[in-house]
């Protein structure tokens, strides 16, 4: 089982916050618990500050990147914050060209489909990024003892936007690309991961505290498939972040048959959507990982006293694993009443609250 050290000790209080303790498998005084897209449309004070800013460019605004991360931290007391960026925003850095388009997702103007296109993904540095390195700097001063998550997209599933071009239900295409010219997909994942790489780097040394790796679409493979065509991509992006020693998550959707693949490539922590139940996902990856999830989104929209059940259920089932971050199994849905939300991490920290020993 190896050690994971906080690469930036920072206040003593920060390395000792009950998020980064459950990420290193150490006891905690009560389960943490943040939710992915804990910032935006479920909160009226998100769709406030970003009316009439294109999503895009309020990335790229270190003044609303700031505000918009902490409104969920000031609003429902999560015990870490999620940097507010997007998984394409790297891309846009190197010059192609996208939108996201609101209710669809991210749209390529001219997808990646041959070994010609390839070449034009350049290497990120950054300086491509500087309202990153800004933002999270301005951000780490106001957490104070909160963590600041830092991520970005996996090359499965950045590739999967750029080779449909825009969300896909099937993968078909990249599927296509992945089967029949290999050269080209591993050609196209390198480049992503360097990518995906140097944009978590910059998070990390700008203050980050930890990472998540987001392969949402790998669950669209099979366990023989994602090992040969995605984990090694996957492992090199977090075995380049090893040595600043921040905790590294690994999340996708449907990825059951995955887990362990996924946590092999290098996770200190394995997101699992709603479909398994943490005891059996942890069984599955093994006694050396936390897991983080896993709550279904929709069970948010039932009455308290079903959100209530589901919740004293994910607990129960998170107690099993050897370390826990209460999560959703994906992202808040924008229609959910962000008073829930609260209520959850109400809950989650009265149930699971517990005395340390040290
Ligand atoms: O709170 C957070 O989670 C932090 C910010 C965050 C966003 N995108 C902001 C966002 C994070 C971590 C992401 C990651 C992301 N983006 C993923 C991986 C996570 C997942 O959901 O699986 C993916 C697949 C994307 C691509 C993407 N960007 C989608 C599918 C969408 C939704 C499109 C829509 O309108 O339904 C986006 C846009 C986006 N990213 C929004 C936010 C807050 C909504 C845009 C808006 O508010 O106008």
């Amino acid at each position: 089982a190896q050690q994971v050290t906080v690469r930036a000790p920072g206040p003593a209080e920060l390395a000792d916050s009950p998020f980064l303790r459950a990420c290193r498998r150490e006891p905690v005084p009560h389960t943490p618990v943040w939710f992915m897209r804990q910032a935006g449309r479920s909160l009226p004070e998100y769709r406030k500050v970003r009316e009439g800013i294109a999503m895009l460019d309020s990335c790229r605004r270190p003044d609303l990147v700031t505000e918009i991360t902490l409104q969920p931290v000031r609003r429902h007391h999560v015990d870490a914050a999620i940097f507010y960026s997007d998984i394409v925003v790297p891309l846009v850095a190197i010059g192609i060209g996208l939108d996201i388009v609101s209710g669809v997702g991210p749209v390529i103007d001219e997808p990646i489909r041959t070994a010609a296109d390839v070449e034009r993904l350049r290497p990120l540095g950054p300086d491509d990024v500087p309202y990153v390195t800004e933002a999270v700097r301005s951000l780490v001063g106001e957490l104070g003892a909160v963590p600041l998550i830092g991520f970005a997209g996996a090359p499965f599933t950045l590739a999967s936007y750029l080779v449909e071009g825009g969300p896909s239900r099937t993968h078909a295409r990249t599927k296509a690309l992945m089967y029949g010219r290999p050269d080209v997909w591993h050609a196209l994942c390198g480049r992503l991961a360097q990518i995906a790489s140097a944009f978590l780097r910059v998070q990390v040394d700008a203050g980050a505290s930890a990472v998540q790796l987001f392969d949402s679409w790998a669950g669209a493979l099979s366990e023989a498939d994602y090992r040969e065509y995605v984990q090694p991509h996957s492992a090199r992006v977090l075995a380049d972040l090893a040595e600043t020693g921040v905790p590294k998550i690994h999340f996708g959707v449907g990825t059951a048959e995955l887990l362990p693949a996924m946590g092999e490539a290098g996770a200190d922590v394995v997101g699992v959507d709603w479909r398994t139940p943490l005891s059996v996902a942890s069984g599955r990856i093994g006694p050396d990982k936390a897991v983080q999830g896993n709550l279904d989104p929709a069970v948010l929209l039932a009455d308290p006293h079903v959100v209530e059940q589901h919740v004293t259920r994910v607990l129960a089932d998170g107690a099993a694993a050897p370390g826990h971050i209460f999560n959703l199994g994906h992202g808040v849905l924008p229609e959910t009443d962000p008073d829930v939300l609260t209520r959850v991490v109400e809950l989650v920290h009265e149930r699971s609250a517990q005395p340390v020993t040290r």
